[in-house]
């Protein structure tokens, strides 16, 4: 079971946008992210903030037609989020934002 689980999830991660966590993770302040792009993406992404646990817990739209081919974006953190460690960056195609393209590892925000 465990051996069908892993090879079934690996051919989805090898195809999606693979998002690094922010190089500052205090709410409020704009940096770095970057991300190595999949073989099957969309033409442009938009970047969401969302709970990690939540897959309906939108917490910020940080950009929007987002071209892979740079590789790299400033994102500015929203501010007065909760200091938790419980969030993830979401890339999703612009024309269907329930269809996700790629993620970032989870990470905490600071305050
Ligand atoms: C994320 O969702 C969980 C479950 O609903 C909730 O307990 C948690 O406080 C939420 N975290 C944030 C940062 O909103």
């Amino acid at each position: 079971m465990k051996l069908f689980l892993i090879t079934s999830l690996l051919p989805v991660l090898a195809s999606a946008v693979t998002l690094s966590i922010p190089a500052n993770t205090k709410a409020g302040t704009t940096s770095q992210i970057t991300w190595v792009s999949g073989s099957f993406d969309p033409p442009t992404w938009s970047l969401f903030l969302m709970n990690s646990s939540d897959p309906f817990g939108l917490k910020g739209i940080l950009g929007e037609n987002i071209d892979p081919s740079l590789g790299a974006l400033d994102i500015t953190l929203p501010s007065g989020l909760k200091a938790t460690n419980g969030y993830i960056l979401k890339a999703v195609y612009p024309d269907n934002v329930d269809r996700a393209a790629g993620w970032s590892p989870k990470f905490a925000v600071t305050n």
